[in-house]
């Protein structure tokens, strides 16, 4: 380089601003780029100017900043102005299982490799902020956004959001938690008020969120539709300022729900700062633009509080590189599409294989029956703001005929549906009974009333008449394998003694087909665990049990507490249908040598567990190992159980493993309002190890040698 273009490249980087320069700090680039924006370019930084965008500052480079659903992939556009699909031909992307799904892999780099994947397709569509993942705990059975959530532990729930946001996040793309807090029903979302004890908050409905926020460095939280405590999430002075930003130290953005704001003082106030989906006439009658300008003009709010709320919004948008311009990503890939399948096979949950009915021997087998609306049914593309428009989907039927890809006589009847024949049902049970085999695939669909964002389901009970056909077509074939394609659980009362097989199949994503064809026909041995406890009827859940749902006069009561899922089954000593950790294999795993070695120095984990897993069958297969912690006498009543941690291992046949969790003080602890604080008491402790809630194959007593309190 010559002395004169040093002394010009010189120059030119003296007049470009600070916060242009990459190299610089992400905290001094914001306070530049915040010292010159005008009040009005302010504004337009914390509302919404489309369905799913904010405003560009041309002047300033910053662009028009796009967030997009989530969680189960990057969905099709929508809008700009209302809740149309753009119609767009290139928004098609790769369609994973539903979250449920993913919960049930119990697998944490499995989460990461998929939210690596979305992130890279959001990158690809443009996409700055995607909406998900979704943390709700799944309080009832009933709720329509189950299918969307990560279960009903708040343990099993971090870790895979962590897993989650860590591949979404690295791939320059913010996510954005959801729905921040209690959102655990959909009755009455927009206005129902929740209403439970601050113990019952902390242990049950926060940890998700915190663990996310303190471990991933989530970058967005999205306030939830519902209100708690009679004041609206999405402008929440508790849980937004006193809990999120004030003791987990929170330092992204707080969005709205989509028409969750509802006043511009609250909003302006208690936390909110972007202001999405609102339903008025234009973008600038938002509670968050012209109204909270005027304020700001007439002193009404302080400055202050605006600067806060860019500053939080370009932070986001610094860390992501949205100024400074992003790679292309990638989309649709056969990478990507893997991805869904390896999730898809990992989260089917074998729930019953008597006289080893699965796997299916391809070679053998002369004849099969498919029954089921839901063989044939694209799930993809329903349930309202979690849907894909899927490059492809494998359908089970679709699955099964590549995979058996011979001459194998396969017929498929409809069997039960919206809408079918009078005769289906007649129909079906005579192809089963013409079949050496009949495979029915059952349960719920995205329609209103069953796995869908809007509405609650009525009853745990199959629709269209299911299970009076099932009971039917297991008489009439005793060689019958029921798949429930479903994403909350299911009663299965009338059946399920005469059913030699039952595989739980979720809404798998582009690739469900495929995963389920090869798990049936022995190609993948299942590893899936319940996230969820399946009781036999609606009355043994707690929420039911306790008529606290769907609430009353606009408030729902959790009146159950803490005993949410197994720790209500498990208390209470309620026999459930299938148990929180459920799933079989198609191998046997034996669980030796628990040994519990306590933890050598204070900053150390209090007790590492270690024992051996073996695999004993003839297959290679993967096993979740659970740990659960029990307290002898703990000073306030806590649930029998509580998980506190577990592993994933892959085993060929004859190979153990050793396994090692550490547990930290943490693990022992309960919130303790009157210390506003994690207390763990010196006492005894039982680590139990299992295969599920309810299958323990290991446990040894431990003695916390001190009482601490952490916040
Ligand atoms: C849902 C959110 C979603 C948003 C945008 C709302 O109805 O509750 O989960 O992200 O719409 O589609």
């Amino acid at each position: 380089m010559t002395t004169l273009a040093v002394a010009v490249s010189f120059l030119r980087a003296e007049e470009r601003p600070l916060y242009l320069d990459s190299r610089q700090p992400v905290e001094k680039r914001v306070e530049d780029l915040l010292s010159r924006l005008t009040l009005e370019e302010k504004i337009s930084l914390v509302h919404a100017d489309s369905k799913f965008t904010t405003a560009a500052i041309p002047r300033l480079n910053i662009p028009r900043r796009w967030l997009s659903d989530g969680p189960h992939g990057v969905r099709e556009d929508i809008g700009p102005d209302s809740w149309k699909p753009a119609g767009h031909t290139d928004d098609f992307s790769t369609a994973m299982p539903c979250g449920i799904a993913l919960a049930a892999t119990w697998n944490p780099e499995l989460a990461r490799v998929e939210g690596e994947a979305i992130g890279q397709e959001a990158r690809s569509r443009g996409k700055h902020i995607m909406l998900g993942p979704a943390v709700n705990i799944m309080r009832t059975p009933l709720c329509g956004r189950n299918f969307e959530y990560m279960g009903e532990d708040p343990f099993l729930a971090s870790r895979m959001a962590v897993g989650y946001i860590r591949g979404v996040q690295s791939q320059e793309v913010a996510s954005c938690v959801k729905h921040f807090a209690a959102n655990d029903q959909e009755w009455q979302r927009d206005s129902i008020n929740v209403e439970m004890d601050e113990r019952t908050l902390r242990e049950i409905y926060l940890p998700a969120f915190k663990a996310v926020v303190q471990e991933a460095g989530v970058l967005a939280v999205m306030g939830a539709y519902n209100q708690f405590r009679g004041q609206h999430c999405c402008h929440n002075d508790y849980l937004l300022n006193k809990v999120l930003k004030g003791e987990w130290g929170f330092q992204g953005l707080v969005m709205s729900d989509w028409n969750g704001a509802h006043d511009t003082r609250e909003a302006v106030l208690n936390g909110l700062d972007l202001e999405m989906g609102t339903s008025k006439k234009t973008y600038d009658d938002y509670f968050l633009a012209r109204p909270f300008l005027e304020g700001v003009r007439k002193g009404d709010y302080p400055m202050a509080v605006l600067d806060d709320k860019v500053r939080r919004n370009l932070r986001v948008m610094f860390v992501t590189y949205a100024i400074d311009g992003r790679q292309p990503g990638s989309i649709n890939t056969p990478e990507h599409q893997a991805t869904a399948r390896s999730v898809a096979e990992e989260a089917i949950v074998l729930l019953k294989n008597d006289g080893a009915a699965l796997p299916l021997d391809a070679a053998k087998l002369k004849s099969l029956a498919i029954i089921g609306d839901n063989a044939t049914r694209l799930q993809c593309h329903g349930g309202q703001s979690s849907e894909i428009k899927a490059f492809y989907e494998i359908t089970p039927l679709e699955g099964i005929l590549q995979r058996i890809g011979h001459d194998l006589n396969v017929t498929y009847s409809v069997g039960f549906g919206k809408g079918v024949a009078a005769d289906a049902g007649d129909r079906a049970v005579q192809a089963a009974k013409s079949a050496e085999v009949a495979l029915v695939v059952a349960g719920l669909n995205h329609d209103r009333n069953a796995d869908t964002e809007g509405s609650d389901r009525r009853d745990l009970k199959l629709p269209y008449g299911q299970d009076e056909l099932i009971r039917r077509i297991v008489e009439a074939n005793p060689r019958t394998i029921v798949v429930i394609v479903a994403g909350s659980p299911v009663e299965m009362g009338p059946w399920l003694g005469r059913a030699p097989a039952v595989v739980q199949a979720w809404y798998s994503g582009m690739e469900g087909g495929n995963a389920l064809a090869r798990v049936l026909f022995g190609d993948v041995n299942p590893s899936g665990k319940l996230p969820c406890t399946f009781p036999k009827q609606l009355a043994d859940s707690p929420a039911h049990a306790l008529n606290a749902y769907p609430g009353t006069n606009g408030t729902v009561r959790y009146e159950e507490g803490l005993l949410v899922g197994y720790r209500w089954f498990d208390t209470k000593q309620i026999e459930p249908l299938f148990p929180f950790g459920f799933g079989l294999s198609y191998t046997t795993f034996e669980y030796s040598n628990l040994k519990l070695v306590a933890g050598q120095d204070a900053n150390g984990p209090a007790v590492t567990a270690e024992f051996e897993i073996t695999n004993t069958g003839s297959r290679e297969g993967a096993e979740v190992a659970q740990l659960y912690v029990h307290q002898a006498q703990p000073g306030l009543p806590r649930p029998v159980k509580e998980l506190k941690g577990f592993r994933k291992v892959f085993l060929k046949p004859n190979e153990k493993q050793t396994v090692s969790i550490p547990l930290d003080r943490k693990a022992f602890a309960y919130y303790d309002p009157a210390k506003a604080g994690w207390l763990a008491e010196k006492g005894a402790f039982t680590i139990l190890v299992g295969s599920s809630s309810r299958d323990i194959r290991l446990q040894d007593n431990f003695q916390l040698a001190q009482t601490t309190v952490e916040k």
